[in-house]
């Protein structure tokens, strides 16, 4: 039992520390396991981590990315961009219904929110001018900033409901442009010099 005796040596300074004894032992063989069984693990985990499985924080991230722009996908401008057609037009109308009737209206004649059946406009009726104030809001006024709550085609669809209306109302046509109008600006270029 020698190993025993080479344990439980006294240091032999008690009278410095009030009586206290400290003693000389080794440290216990099962916190000796944990401290290089931690070390050995660390060691094979390491070697898995990036020579194995070659995992990484990088691609972690990269996956996730392109996990979620396939979930969200970035608007193409194909899909973005304001067409003003009756079919446009019909699905707005379901757009209307469910985010807008509260303030503007069953019938688009105003409450809460403007009349926007009528030939007055706050914010520019042009097609372009009704799309941004959808899209951009007048928060200091009650009208929410649509573009973070509906999609691009949403607003697009809802703003040619408006649009629709407004010239229905005004009995003006649409799809604007549609029958000659004379103040649309019609960017086709025919076979000009350029
Ligand atoms: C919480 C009430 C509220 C809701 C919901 C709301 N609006 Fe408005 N909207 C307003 C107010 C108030 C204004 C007037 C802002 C101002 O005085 O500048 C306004 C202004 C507008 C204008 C500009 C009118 C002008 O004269 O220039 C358009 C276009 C419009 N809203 C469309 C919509 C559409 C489309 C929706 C649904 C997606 C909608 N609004 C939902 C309150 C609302």
């Amino acid at each position: 039992m020698s190993k025993h005796d080479e344990r439980n040596q006294v240091l032999g300074h008690e009278d410095e520390a009030d009586g206290i004894q400290e003693y000389d032992n080794p440290l216990p063989d099962w916190w000796l396991g944990l401290l290089w069984g931690t070390a050995i693990f660390a060691a094979g985990y390491l070697v898995h981590y990036h020579f194995i499985a070659h995992r990484s924080p990088q691609k972690a991230l990269a996956a996730e990315l392109a996990a979620a722009s396939e979930r969200w996908p970035s608007e193409s401008p194909g899909t973005t961009q304001l067409m003003l057609t009756e079919d446009a037009a019909a699905a707005g109308e379901q757009v209307y219904r469910t985010n807008c009737v509260p303030c503007h209206g069953a019938e688009l004649m105003g409450g809460i929110g403007p009349n926007l059946v009528d030939d007055e406009w706050l914010h520019g009726g042009m097609p372009e001018e009704i799309h941004a104030t959808i899209v951009n809001g007048v928060p200091a006024k009650g009208m929410l900033a649509w573009g973070p709550i509906l999609t691009a085609d949403q607003i697009n669809h809802v703003t040619a409901y408006v649009v629709e209306q407004n010239a229905k109302a005004l009995g003006r046509p649409y799809p604007p442009g549609g029958d000659d109008e004379p103040d649309d600006e019609h960017e086709e270029q025919e076979g000009g010099s350029r």
